[in-house]
């Protein structure tokens, strides 16, 4: 076993250590603004006003009304909002999202499915990118609603999400996007989008876990999934977390900050090239996703494997992840934990040739639903490997990488994986 220099963190798309302004932020809020917002008196107010800066905050930084904003616990609430928000003031119909989702919006989407909605799942390309030829013919009555993914969190496709939206709009279709891994990493005009609703969370960006935001556009409105105190608009019931509400508008301050001082592009874009170039060079190692250079390109801070062994048999990636813990690496894998949910989905209507079958993921229940819709093999789809990289990390920390996983693929191919570690 190598010594550990020190442990790298490279799975930003799982979360975000927080940053040490967003932890001032949070103390400080909590500590002068801890009232009730909705409280009349003096302390309320306070809090109030502490609440409506980081909503001001927020929205400017996406290019809306503050009164837009609807503040929720994260990502996967504000999926749960859009969706069901929206289908509550509709007649069931098709909702089309596609087939490479989070698992938190395939879980919405369910929801809606056993409500007498028809799901069905827009195909995806073997890069994960939606086909937009197929949109047409799917955005035809009864589709009322429309969901895909911005960024997606495993294989890092950005989806063309203005040709979607520009097609929906004139179709007459709200367009929701969950922008939970986009956010931060390139900068957003909601105004200028072709986007009714957006998904996203502090946590991804370096603030606290526990707050995110459904944002809507001028004139959308959704019914809303916990009623109660008519908090945020009557649109989310619950007293509001003003010290996460100040570390999330920290965060994406510091983060709007950071592009700014480069030119509206990620600083972490070249740090990831040249990881990924060195990567791929490895024998056995290959990309999964767009590659960075092709016009759709993908997240700038996202590097997804394929990984084999010297005979070229895939690897299983959550051994990978352990055994490169074991060599000081946290990275992650494909995410087995999203194949249930997946299930019910692979059965609507035509997504079939694009959503995986319950029989792949019977008979390798790690494989990953994402890397199937894209039409790889389940051997290959239970060997991905995902690197996501963050503002704490240098190009120093990068450069043991390459060899830790070789001796990683070392260690499982003398058996050694498994034994110890973390789970991906
Ligand atoms: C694309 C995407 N959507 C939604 C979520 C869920 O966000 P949260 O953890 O804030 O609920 C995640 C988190 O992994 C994600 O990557």
């Amino acid at each position: 076993m190598v010594p550990l220099a020190a442990e790298v963190y490279l799975d930003a798309c799982a979360t975000t250590p927080p940053a040490p302004a967003v932890l001032a932020a949070m103390a400080a809020a909590d500590a002068e603004a801890w009232a009730n917002p909705s409280s009349l008196h003096g302390y309320g107010l306070a809090a109030a006003e502490r609440l409506e800066r980081s909503r001001v905050s927020i929205a400017t930084h996406l290019g809306v009304e503050p009164d837009r904003l609807v503040f929720v616990s994260g990502g996967s609430e504000a999926n749960h909002a859009a969706l069901l928000g929206m289908a509550a003031r509709m007649q069931p119909g098709r909702l089309l999202i596609s087939a490479v989702e989070h698992p938190a919006l395939a879980a919405a989407a369910a929801r809606l499915q056993a409500r007498g909605w028809q799901v069905q799942a827009l195909p995806v390309e073997r890069r994960g990118v939606v086909r937009l030829d197929r949109l047409e013919e799917l955005l035809q009555p009864p589709t009322r609603l429309v969901s895909v993914i911005w960024g997606q969190s495993e294989v890092g496709a950005l989806q063309p999400i203005e040709a979607i939206g520009a097609r929906c709009r004139a179709a007459g279709v709200p367009f929701h996007t969950d922008a939970v891994q986009v956010v931060g990493h390139r900068g957003i005009d909601l105004g200028r989008l072709p986007v009714d609703l957006l998904s996203l969370t502090a946590h991804k960006l370096q603030g606290p876990r526990g707050i995110g935001a459904l944002v809507l556009a001028p004139g959308v409105e959704i019914d809303p999934l916990i009623g109660g105190g008519g908090q945020e608009g009557g649109r989310r019931g619950g007293t509001e977390p003003v010290g996460l509400a100040a570390g999330f508008a920290t965060a994406l301050d510091l983060a709007a900050a950071r592009l700014h001082r480069h030119g509206g592009l990620d600083p972490l874009l070249p740090l990831r090239n040249r990881l990924l170039a060195t990567l791929l060079k490895l024998e056995g190692v290959r990309l999964s996703g767009p590659h960075p250079a092709d016009p759709d390109g993908r997240l700038p801070h996202h590097i997804s494997l394929l990984v084999a062994d010297a005979a070229g048999r895939p690897l299983a990636g959550r051994d990978l992840v352990r055994a490169l813990w074991r060599h000081g690496y946290a990275v992650s894998s494909g995410s087995a934990c999203s194949s249930s949910a997946r299930k019910g989905l692979g059965r609507t209507g035509s997504s079939r040739t694009a959503v995986p079958d319950g029989e792949s993921l019977r008979l390798r229940p790690d494989a990953s639903p994402v890397l199937l819709a894209m039409g790889y093999s389940p051997d290959e789809a239970a060997s991905g490997l995902r690197l996501s990289l963050g503002p704490w990390l240098s190009q120093a920390d990068l450069e043991g990488f390459p060899a830790a996983l070789q001796w990683a693929r070392a260690d499982l191919a003398a058996g050694s994986a498994g034994v110890d570690g973390r789970a991906g």
